[in-house]
């Protein structure tokens, strides 16, 4: 197999291969009616479209959920023996579809199949009184497939088949604007292979950004980025015969490689988890000495800042770019597989990887208190 270096990338971006953004992330849930209200209530989010029986569709549910420029789709199956359903029973409520807004989607997918990739779903047109919307669909890491939507010459609500859909109850934005990433845990073994994936069928080029660097990491992590800078994956695999990683806690309950979670970018992420944590949503804890630390590591806080990001447990780190601050929610669904997190950016242009290590010393410090190292 060809690899395109990143010099090859740099200079062969045609146009109408270029991917402009997420289009929207598919969910396949157990109870769409149930998980619509969720992602409205506890995150915000503005229910826009449903597919369902009463539009015809007889095999599955479909609500369009949407914040910002981040749209969800939360799909579930009516028959047991539906491709849904099994997705379903095996990941448990886990993300199939992530689908990228593309000029011209035939050209994208007869480019990445003729680079190796599974086709899923060939060009397909799908008319409506609105227009018309063509999608294309290839396979990805696990059950995950990525789709190509070509929108431009469609001005209805989210897809044709998809009816307007509004709820009784007022929609509170939690400040949530856009999708700064999709973290991705990938089977031990198979992180190249996927690093390459990207590279060779979707043009994307590897960021030179160490994630996870500590001692006690049992863990490879690669992040790889379309040529526009605003699409990007960080890829983990566990270390096998190291202590058991969260990673591999997450192929564990999610049955193999998929989603681990999404990060939405917001500009003022202490308002934003204020305002969730309102609606209770959990986030995970940081020990205190964390912050006792912080500011050694990362320069002088402004102290309201301050205060309010240990009250939140809110993350802080440091790279050649800026700072940024981060916090992740605990999993949103039963089984400890996929979670959120929220990343407010300023300048810093990577995932927090000064925080692995951090966290370790916080938890190591107090253990030291405890006399229990
Ligand atoms: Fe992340």
């Amino acid at each position: 197999m060809t690899v395109a270096n990143q010099e090859d990338v740099s200079v062969q971006p045609h146009n109408v291969l270029k991917l402009k953004y997420f289009d929207y992330v598919e969910i396949y849930v157990g109870n769409p009616v149930q998980a619509a209200h969720y992602y409205q209530t506890a995150f915000g989010f503005t229910p826009i479209a449903y597919a369902g029986l009463e539009t015809k569709v007889r095999d599955k549910a479909s609500y369009v959920l949407q914040q910002g420029d981040i749209r969800l789709v939360l799909t579930g199956a009516f028959d047991a023996d539906s491709p849904i359903s099994e997705h379903v029973k095996i990941h448990g409520d886990s993300v199939k579809d992530i689908a990228f807004e593309v000029e011209d989607a035939t050209a994208v997918y007869e480019a990445a199949i003729k680079h190796g990739a599974r086709s899923v779903l060939e060009p397909t047109v799908f008319e409506g009184q609105k227009g018309r919307v063509i999608k294309a669909t290839i396979a990805a890491y696990g059950d995950t497939v990525h789709s190509f939507v070509q929108r431009n010459e469609y001005s209805g609500v989210f897809f044709p088949g998809y009816h307007r859909h509004t709820s009784p109850l007022k929609t509170e934005s939690t400040g949530l604007t856009e999708i700064d990433h999709v973290a991705v845990g990938i089977e031990p073994g198979q992180l190249d292979h996927w690093v390459e994936f990207y590279k060779n069928i979707l043009s994307f080029h590897e960021m030179h950004e160490e994630m996870i660097s500590t001692e006690h990491s049992a863990m490879n992590s690669k992040v790889v980025e379309d040529s526009s800078h605003r699409i990007k994956f960080p890829l983990t695999e566990p270390i096998p015969s190291t202590r058991k990683s969260q990673i591999d806690e997450y192929l564990d309950y999610h049955n193999g490689s998929g989603t681990q979670h999404i990060a939405f970018l917001c500009d003022d992420i202490v308002a934003s988890v204020r305002n969730m944590q309102e609606r209770g949503i959990r986030f995970l804890r940081t020990p205190g000495s964390y912050y006792d630390m912080l500011e050694e590591r990362v320069g002088a806080l402004d102290p309201e800042l301050m205060a309010n990001i240990r009250d939140l447990c809110i993350l802080v780190d440091r790279d050649d770019w800026g700072s940024l601050m981060q916090i992740f929610t605990k999993p949103v669904q039963s089984r400890p597989t996929m979670f959120m997190e929220l990343i407010q950016r300023n300048g810093a242009r990577g995932f927090g990887a000064g925080n692995i290590k951090a966290l370790f010393q916080a938890v190591e410090r107090e253990q030291e208190l405890r006399g229990t190292m």
